[in-house]
Formats: C-alpha cells, sequence, structure tokens
C-alpha cells in the first residue's frame, strides 16, 4: 500500500543539537506526519563533533520528545534539495529566529525549490525563551567554561564539558 503520511526534513549540522533545535523539532512532529532530522555529515572542515557523536547525541535527546516514535535521525551528504527527492519528503523545516536569518533563509528555501521543483520551506518561529540560542554560540560559551544551563540537552553539555576537559580548547 502507498504510505500517504507527509515527511518533514529538519536538516542541520547540530554541532552540537541546542534546545532551540529541539524545540523546532518538536513543533515540526505537530505539523507533520513523520519528522527526519537530517544531520549533514561534514559542515565545514572541521565540525566540533563527529557525525557519529552529532547523530548520537540527537537520538538521545529527541528521544524524550512526545510522539518520538514519528522521528528519524538520519544524516546526508550532498545537496539537501536531493535529500528531499529522494525521501520523498514534502518539505524542509527551519527555525527562524530573527529578521536578520530571513534573507539567507529565504533564499536557500528558493535555491532547493529551484534545484527540487517539489521542495517547499517551512518556517518555524520558536518559543522566545530558546529564540537566542545558536550553536555557534553554546560553542563559544562552552570553549570558555560558561553555563550551558538553558541552553542545551543535559546530555549535550556533559559532551561539551567532556570535550573541553580532553581537547581544550574547543574550536568555535
Ligand atoms: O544547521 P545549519 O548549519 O544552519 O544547517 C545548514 C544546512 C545543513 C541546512 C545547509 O548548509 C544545507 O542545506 N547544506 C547542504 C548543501 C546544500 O544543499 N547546499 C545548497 C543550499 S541552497
Amino acid at each position: 500500500m502507498t504510505d500517504t503520511s507527509r515527511l518533514a526534513v529538519c536538516p542541520g549540522s547540530f554541532d552540537p543539537l541546542t534546545n532551540g533545535h529541539l524545540d523546532m523539532i518538536t513543533r515540526a512532529t505537530r505539523l507533520f506526519d513523520r519528522v527526519a532530522v537530517a544531520v549533514l555529515t561534514n559542515p565545514g572542515k572541521h565540525p566540533l563533533f563527529t557525525i557519529g557523536e552529532r547523530v548520537a547525541m540527537v537520538r538521545q535527546c529527541v528521544s524524550g520528545i512526545a510522539d518520538a516514535h514519528r522521528i528519524e535521525v538520519d544524516t546526508f551528504d550532498g545537496l539537501l534539495a536531493d535529500y528531499v527527492q529522494r525521501r520523498q519528503a514534502v518539505g524542509v523545516v527551519r527555525g527562524l529566529r530573527s529578521t536578520a536569518e530571513f534573507s539567507e533563509e529565504a533564499q536557500m528555501a528558493m535555491m532547493n525549490r529551484h534545484l527540487n521543483v517539489g521542495c517547499e520551506t517551512v518556517f518555524l518561529v520558536p518559543s522566545p525563551d530558546v529564540a537566542f540560542i545558536s550553536s555557534r554560540l553554546v560553542r563559544e560559551i562552552a570553549s570558555l567554561g560558561g553555563s550551558l544551563d538553558g541552553l542545551v540537552p543535559p546530555a549535550v553539555a556533559t559532551a561539551l564539558a567532556e570535550r573541553r576537559a580532553s581537547y581544550p580548547p574547543i574550536r568555535v
């Protein structure tokens, strides 16, 4: 029988996953039947966490979301538009934290639809208490020994603390 459930892709580097990502993934599960959290294999040249570490952290943390059984964690490489097509997803979900982010995100959304005419992008506005969080700032705060309370799930805070203890300094 044909699967008519609507799959959305939440793509990202997740280096590392933050509470902002969890907020977006949770909201996506309320709109779509299934959600694929797609972790980019090699963001930039030197991600702080390996692809295996990032996937493991995302898996552990999304398992706490209600309806976690409708979420899968996957990896992708190459073009997002191709991944969306391969997965027969209805499109992409991205969090939109500010107007400053909008122009770049809109450009990406249009490019992805140019590459794959079926690839729509849905922007979700985050909860205000996580709207200021970014993975880059989290890495910087962790590298300087600051508090990560409220910024990342406990498992990610532990991983960042371990990384700082074993390989200082954390590359931002
Ligand atoms: O978490 P990020 O770093 O903001 O995620 C960015 C991501 C992974 C969504 C973006 O870099 C991406 O889609 N990369 C895949 C390569 C690609 O498709 N490039 C063309 C984008 S229009």
